[in-house]
């Protein structure tokens, strides 16, 4: 993909659903009692793995777009391994669900999502008492679920919204009271969603989630509110570029999510939120965006991001790196070392790009000192099959000196594959 500066971003956005939600309506859609109607779904290949795995499973789903029609069914043995490709939530919170089945199954996935750590869900779904098996903690997982699994009380170890669904999922079959604590909140959808589909979870002051088991979800119909995580992208490439003004519908604003448009604020951007409302448990609102920064004001720990921070941005930090580079005395990213395992190391992979585009980066174990503000030169870039890294950089070539290539771009379909359409119809030259 070659991507050329512009001018400026103008024009009003309305998204597909987000790819978090959309992930778990499906899978409590499929375990429901009754029928649900999704309207909004996720257009992620993500999402569409997570739907394909409910079909062998033997879930019958009906999709016209991105309305999508579930109906609750008790799972069945599927004939053949489960393919989650690239997408490492379908295959932790699946992990999850099967768990609690009386049968067993195997997980796979593609390249990248074959190399990720698993060890996380095993070790607590071993202790509820499934058994699974896996490539040195790493997928292909064999599954042998059971349905008489116990319930815990764990302290997750990192703080990961995909292993604290995976365990409440695992949890509504239990006979018991099943406790998840985190050191830091990680996105919360699961638990809201379950509260909106029927089953009472709570969470506590110091971040413990609690659930009652044995559970039964309750089929409903849901709009998915329109994901912020794609969002980033045009917010960024707006206040980035004078001048630009930018207006986002009905988008989610989940705290656990939007904490990026804090930090976009902190360092000068001009970013209003209009039209609040909550939609089934989730908060939405209209975004609108007036492009310039002004970072007059910014101190010295605005240029700082850390400790519980981080989960809430984890998806937005190649992002938030980017940006950083325009910041008058640069940004520092630390306690991020779970983005080395993502879609890829994405620590590694921003800095390479960074610096090729002329940004002086360091690099640690846990993060990225960036420095600011930097002039970005047009070079070509890998996206290291990673949808994030691809838009994230997309972004830094509409700000930079000439043209940018982005080589295997085309992985934005993993979670957002109307971007280049999108980016394409707002950009004015
Ligand atoms: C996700 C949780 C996050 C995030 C991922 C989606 C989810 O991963 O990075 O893109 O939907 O639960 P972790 O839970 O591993 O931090």
């Amino acid at each position: 993909m070659k991507l050329h500066p512009v001018n400026r971003i103008d024009g009003h956005l309305t998204l597909a659903g987000d790819k978090s939600i959309s992930h778990r309506v499906a899978l409590i859609a499929a375990l429901a009692s009754g029928t649900s109607r999704i309207t909004n779904f996720s257009s992620a290949a993500d999402c569409a793995s997570t739907l394909s795995c409910l079909k062998q499973l033997g879930v019958e789903v009906e999709r016209s777009g991105n309305d999508v029609t579930v109906r609750g069914a008790n799972l069945r043995s599927p004939a053949g391994p489960l393919d989650c490709g690239n997408s490492g939530t379908t295959m932790r919170i699946l992990a999850g669900v099967l768990a609690g089945q009386n049968f067993s199954s195997t997980l796979i996935g593609d390249e990248s999502l074959s190399s990720r750590p698993m060890r996380r869900i095993i070790e607590p779904l071993e202790l509820m008492g499934a058994k699974i098996t896996s490539n040195d903690g790493k997928p292909p997982l064999l599954v042998q679920g059971s349905n008489n699994l116990k319930p815990i009380t764990y302290k997750l170890p990192i703080a990961s919204a995909q292993v604290k669904s995976a365990i409440l999922f695992a949890g509504l079959g239990t006979h018991g009271r099943t406790q998840v604590k985190e050191s830091s909140l990680s996105r919360d959808h699961t638990e809201r969603l379950f509260n909106g589909f029927g089953v009472n979870v709570v969470t506590d002051q110091d971040l413990t989630v609690t659930l009652d088991g044995p559970a039964q979800l309750v089929a409903g119909d849901i709009r998915v509110p329109g994901d912020v995580s794609s969002a980033a992208y045009f917010i960024a490439a707006a206040m980035l570029l004078p001048g630009s003004t930018l207006t986002i519908d009905s988008v989610g604003l989940n705290p656990t999510r939007a904490e990026f448009l804090s930090v976009f604020r902190k360092w000068g951007a001009n970013i209003a939120t209009e039209n609040l409302t909550t939609e089934q448990n989730e908060p939405v609102g209209t975004v609108v965006i007036n492009g310039g920064l002004n970072s007059n004001s910014i101190t010295q720990s605005d240029r700082r991001l850390d400790g519980a921070q981080i989960p809430a941005v984890i998806d937005e930090l190649p992002l938030l790196a980017v940006v950083g580079s325009q910041v008058p005395g640069g940004i520092e990213i630390r306690d991020a070392g779970e983005l080395r395992h993502k879609e890829s190391d994405r620590l590694r992979a921003t800095a390479i790009n960074l610096r090729k585009m002329g940004c002086e980066v360091e690099e640690y174990e846990d993060g990225l000192a960036i420095n600011g503000p930097t002039p970005l030169k047009g070079v070509p870039l890998e996206s290291y099959g990673d949808h994030r890294i691809a838009m994230a950089f997309s972004v830094a070539a509409l700000i930079a000196d000439g043209p940018t290539e982005i080589s295997g771009a085309d992985c934005v379909d993993i979670s957002f594959p109307e971007f280049f359409k999108l980016l394409d119809e707002l950009t004015v030259n």
